[in-house]
């Protein structure tokens, strides 16, 4: 049986673990809708022309270091979010966008 303490245990274990191993897409997601959803559509349709469809799976085949450049440094009509996003918070985001398809 699992007692209280155990549960307690475990959530505070999960919850000082896992901000240093995986990412947060719920906190991608508030990111998201905030600097990214205008070009690349709330549910990653793709609402800028040129915006690849996230939801589509285009561009994702690229693992999320390669990714994250682009949005540190910009692409074509992107505009570069370094100094606006920390890696961290993109790496949220990136979460998030791989949800979508
Ligand atoms: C002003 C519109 C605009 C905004 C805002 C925008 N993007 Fe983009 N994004 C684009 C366009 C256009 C491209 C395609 C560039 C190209 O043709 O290579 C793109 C490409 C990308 C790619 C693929 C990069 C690659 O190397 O293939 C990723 C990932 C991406 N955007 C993520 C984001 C994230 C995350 C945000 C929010 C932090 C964001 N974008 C905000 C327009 C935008």
């Amino acid at each position: 049986m699992i007692t209280n303490k155990t549960a307690l245990l475990a959530v505070l274990l999960v919850a000082s673990v896992a901000p240093c191993l995986a990412a947060n897409p719920a906190n991608g997601q508030r990111l998201y809708n905030m600097h990214c959803a205008a070009c690349h559509g709330p549910r990653g349709e793709g609402v800028h022309p040129e915006a690849p469809k996230f939801r589509m799976g285009e561009r994702l085949e690229q693992p999320d270091l390669v990714l994250m450049q682009s949005v540190k440094t910009g692409k074509k009509t992107m505009p570069p979010f370094f100094g606006v996003l920390q890696d961290p918070q993109i790496l949220d985001i990136l979460a998030y966008v791989r949800t979508l398809r």
